[in-house]
Parts: C-alpha cells; structure tokens; sequence
C-alpha cells in the first residue's frame, strides 16, 4: 500500500501507461480521478479500477486547454477533499508516425507542442497552485521520453519531449521549497499500448510481434517495454519512499539510452 491516503489524478488515464497506472495505483490505495480527452476509456478505466476493488472516477478533461485542466484539478479536490499526486502521462505522436522533419506541418507542430508540452505546463502549474493552497508539499509526475533524450523517436515529437523534461527540472526547484516534488519518466518505444495508432498505424496484434521483437533486440536487457513497466516506476516515483528524489528523468528502457 505505498500510496494508501494519496489522492491521485492521472491524465491519459483511458489507455496505456495511464490506464495501467490507475490500475496499479489504486491497487496501493489510492484514489484515481482517471482523466482523458475520451470520456468513455475515461469511465471504462475507473470502472476497471472499481471492479478490482480500488476507487475512481472518471473525468472528460483536453489537458491542451487551460481551464479544463484547472477545472480538473477542481474536480479532484471536490470529490477526494485534496490532492496529494498529478500524474501528467498525456502524450500524442506525430499524426503519421516515422515522418521526417519536412514532412511535418506547422498544425503538426503546433498540435504536439499544444498537447505534449502546453498539457504538462498547465498541469504542473495548476498542480502547484493547489499544493501551496493546501500546504503540506505534493508530487507531479510527467511522461516523458526517450525520444527526448536522444535523436530517436521523431523530430518535433522528441522536442516536444525535451521540453517536458527541462519543464520538470525547472519546476522541480522552483517548488522545492513548498515540498513539491516533480519527477519524469522517459519510456522507450511500447508497441502494444494505443500510441502507434494514434500515429496512423493501427496493426493487429500478431503484426506488433516483430516489431516488439525489434524494439526488443535494442535494448540491453532484451524486452520491449510495457505499460506496466512505467506504472512500477510510477508508483515508486509518487511514493513516500521517493520522498528526496525531485527534478529527475527516469529512463525506462531497459538500458537502451546507457548504451
Ligand atoms: N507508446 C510509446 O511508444 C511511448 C514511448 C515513449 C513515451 N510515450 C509516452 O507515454 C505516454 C502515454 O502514452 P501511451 O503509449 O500510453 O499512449 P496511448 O495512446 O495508449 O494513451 C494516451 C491517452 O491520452 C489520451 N489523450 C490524447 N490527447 C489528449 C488530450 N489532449 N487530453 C487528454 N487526454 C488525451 C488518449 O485518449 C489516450 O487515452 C505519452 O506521454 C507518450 O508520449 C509513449
């Protein structure tokens, strides 16, 4: 139970690493306001999270949008009393996935950098207002990526990425001394979650295989990694036993970025 008595937002909440978040989370008490732009995998998830015995509710939120992330955080603190963690895990791909950097639009860019990046900034923003409101510190945890540690994954979309990662240092230092903590995980490539389809390439399941095998042999430890794979971080990351780590980037990636 090493999130017992937290009140917990995850944004991204209906697939992926969020819906897998909110399923771990829970499952060490926590109570999850499951947040998507897709209302119904937004319910689907918190009842998923009740039918395990954990408790969530679900909320419709487009975290590109200020008042809708600030009405989110709102929403949390209406219905659980406060809130102790802001899990921002939204994150979209470059609407055609593998395209180089001249074949991406301005309304490409400007869509990545409104969600990716102008999601996590008025996450973190409202998150802090609401944890010196309250007192008593808090954490945010944002996703991020290995994309935005090294020149793999997509041009605009690894900047995207990189911004996220100088935003949670800089707000990391600046809210340490209110107690806030604010960490990133930095996922390599996850074949199986809802993100290649969001990049135009909606595949069966047995056409992941090879590429899960492929992504697999890059790395050191010889797995792909899975949604359930940045949930353990996540947990730990928004734990009390993370209680003096702030202002890092986790690679999940079994090795690849250490090579
Ligand atoms: N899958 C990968 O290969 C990979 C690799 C590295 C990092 N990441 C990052 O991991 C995070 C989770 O991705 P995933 O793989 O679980 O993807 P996913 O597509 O399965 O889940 C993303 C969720 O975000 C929601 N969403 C999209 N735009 C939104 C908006 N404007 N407001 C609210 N919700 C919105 C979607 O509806 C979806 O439920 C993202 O930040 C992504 O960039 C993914």
């Amino acid at each position: 139970m090493l999130l017992e008595g937290k009140n917990a937002i995850i944004t991204g909440a209906g697939s992926g690493v969020g819906r897998a978040s909110a399923l771990r989370f829970a499952e060490e008490g926590a109570k999850v306001l499951s947040a998507d732009l897709n209302a119904d995998s937004a319910a689907e998830t918190a009842a998923l999270v009740e039918a395990a015995g954990g408790t969530a509710v679900a909320h419709a939120v487009d975290v590109s949008q200020e008042d809708q992330v600030e009405a989110m955080i709102a929403a949390a603190v209406e219905h659980f009393g406060s809130l102790d963690v802001l899990y921002n895990n939204v994150g979209i791909p470059t609407p055609r996935l593998g395209a180089q950097l001249e074949d991406h639009t301005a309304a490409d860019f400007e869509r990545l950098f409104a969600v990716n990046v102008g999601g996590v900034f008025f996450g973190c923003k409202h998150a802090v207002v609401q944890f010196k409101a309250q007192g008593g510190g808090g954490v945010v945890l944002n996703t991020g990526s290995v994309a935005g540690l090294v020149g793999w994954g997509g041009t605009v979309y690894g900047a995207t990425k990189g911004a996220v990662h100088q935003l949670t240092k800089a707000v990391a230092v600046e809210a340490a001394p209110h107690g806030v903590r604010v960490n990133a995980i930095c996922p390599a490539a996850m074949p199986r979650t809802g993100f290649m389809a969001a990049g135009g390439m909606d595949l069966p399941a047995d056409q992941l295989d090879p590429i899960e095998a492929s992504v697999a042999a890059t790395h050191p430890l010889g797995r792909a990694i899975t949604a359930e794979d940045c949930a353990e971080a996540a947990v730990f990351l928004c734990s009390d036993r993370a209680m003096n780590l702030t202002g890092i980037l986790v690679p999940v990636d079994g090795g690849y970025v250490a090579k």
